[in-house]
């Protein structure tokens, strides 16, 4: 199909509803329909709860979901996934590709077993020609491996092409990189029909898009442009954590040492800020995608070079274990992975919090956008649900969370973190923290490694956008009570 009528998503995740959203907002002549396999994730599409949180994502739904004025209903949930994808021209995988855990390359490798189901599933259901577009992040190659389900399970009577079209949205932040995304990829097989559909895919975008933003290209390219986007911020946020490490040993002082080098233009200040590491559900993973081609091409030192980036990383996290904090009550604010979103895959703050568990610490934890429910039921899940019930205290707020508190740890860069600390109650009960103070080592290293973590770095703009940084270390200006000592991490 050369003009695109109905588009379907399979995937209501981080990336399809706020895609599609925009697309449905944009495009009034296109119906767009999300599908997902999970009932509770797309009755909460349809609801006034939204399952993820993006700043001016809930407008642009409601408007496209519900209908407004003149405005038709062009944005539609389902769980009708066979359905949605008879009646569309265009479909969008966007489904999970997490590392593979089991099998050949667990622990590197790309497990795209949820891309193959999806195409397998479009294979089966099609009765008329579709363009299949990869929203994913795939490892390269990807579009051979759904070329092939097509081949051998499609009707040959129905032509399938396939797209690479892969996302640069940053969590957080969704909204803006997708109404102004730096460029949109397009990739094809370049035969004529693959280049009419991505000249189809392309005229969606560009109802918003300007079309020098929009690029067609070979569709390996494509795929190995968002691999290797994500791979080269990530590289960024270690190599300045290995720089930190240096600064500590040495008395230099990563904030000034980040702030000089990123005045330099060819190198730039975005993604510059020291910090314990990367969270978020994409970075990692798609850095060791990368590790992970290098070596099945045999390029060993590629595969090293790469693998080192996740590996300053996980260096940096583990610093922070060991503390003695054995019937202390542990304030940690923010169990989102960056700011403006409840997304907590990856986080820092979990990684953190296992070991505070194991030091059978009490937690009491506030994050703006992430849910008593979820913050036991994840936790639960992750250090045993009976030491969750003990240990863990989810609170409404981050006075609640700080009351009686002996250390409080910021985790999450949230904006009313670094504003509300300015106007702390003067009544506020901060409890003796004097007497409880941790002093350890560790965490001496800890709130040094933080004392370089300047504020956010939402100026920057992410693929899978991992880059969550915390707030500055400075305690807070209470000046009745006794401070708790901050501990400022980074993601
Ligand atoms: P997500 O986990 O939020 O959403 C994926 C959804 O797909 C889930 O709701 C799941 O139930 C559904 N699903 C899985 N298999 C299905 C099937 N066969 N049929 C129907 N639904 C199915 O994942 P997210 O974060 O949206 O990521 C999707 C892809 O986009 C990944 O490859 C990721 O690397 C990439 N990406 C993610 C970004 C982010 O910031 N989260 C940014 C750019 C790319």
């Amino acid at each position: 199909p050369t003009n695109i009528e109905n588009i379907c998503c399979i995937g209501a995740g981080y990336v399809g509803g706020p895609t599609c959203a925009i697309i449905a907002s944009k495009d009034l002549d296109i119906s767009v329909t999300v599908v997902d396999l999970s009932q509770p994730r797309i009755d909460e599409w349809n609801s006034s709860r939204l399952p993820i949180y993006e700043p001016g994502l809930q407008d642009i739904v409601e408007a496209a979901r519900d209908g407004s004025g003149l405005n038709p209903v062009t944005l539609h949930f389902s769980t009708d996934v066979k359905g949605a994808i008879h009646r569309a021209d265009l479909i969008f995988i966007s489904v999970i590709t997490p590392t593979k855990t089991v099998g050949v390359g667990a622990g590197q490798a790309a497990d795209i077993k949820y891309v193959e189901a999806a195409a397998r599933e479009i294979a089966e259901v099609a009765t008329s020609d579709k363009i299949v577009v990869e929203k994913s992040t795939v490892p390269c190659g990807t579009a051979e491996i759904l070329r092939d389900i097509f081949d051998a399970v499609g009707d040959p009577q129905v032509r399938f092409e396939v797209l690479s079209n892969p996302e640069f949205l940053a969590e957080g932040t969704a909204i803006a990189d997708l109404l102004s995304p730096d460029r949109v990829l397009v990739g094809s097989e370049g035969t004529p029909s693959a280049l009419e559909a991505a000249s189809a895919l392309a005229d969606v975008y560009s109802s918003w898009v300007p079309r020098e933003r929009i690029i067609t290209l070979n569709i390996w390219s494509s795929e190995l442009a968002k691999l290797s986007a994500n791979c080269m911020l990530a590289q960024r946020i270690s190599s300045i954590n290995s720089l930190s490490a240096i600064c500590e040993a040495t008395g230099a002082d990563i904030q000034e040492v980040s702030h000089s080098v990123g005045l330099d233009k060819r190198i730039g200040p975005n993604f510059l800020k020291a910090s314990i590491g990367f969270g978020g559900s994409c970075f990692k993973k798609d850095v060791l995608k990368l590790v992970y081609m290098a070596e099945t091409l045999h390029l060993p030192e590629v595969a090293a070079y790469w693998k080192a980036v996740v590996d300053i990383k996980n260096g940096k996290r583990t610093a922070l274990a060991g503390t003695t904090v054995d019937g202390k009550r542990i304030a940690i604010l923010g169990l989102a992975y960056k700011k403006n979103t409840g997304d907590t895959r990856e986080s820092p703050a979990i990684d953190f919090m296992g070991s505070m568990l194991a030091e059978k610490a009490t937690l009491a934890i506030y994050d703006p956008k992430v849910s008593y429910n979820k913050i036991i039921h994840e936790l639960g899940e992750l250090f045993g649900h009976e030491a969750v019930a003990r240990y863990v205290k989810p609170c409404e707020n981050a006075y609640s969370a700080c009351r009686g508190a002996s250390t409080v740890v910021i985790m999450t860069e949230w904006d009313e973190f670094k504003t509300d600390r300015l106007t702390l109650p003067p009544a506020l009960d901060l409890g003796d923290l004097t007497a409880s103070r941790l002093t350890t080592p560790t965490v001496k290293r800890a709130d040094s490694v933080s004392s370089g973590i300047p504020s956010s770095q939402s100026e920057d703009r992410s693929s899978c956008d991992d880059d969550g940084l915390l707030s500055p270390g400075t305690p807070p200006t209470n000046t009745n009570s006794p401070a708790p000592e901050l501990i400022n991490q980074a993601q």
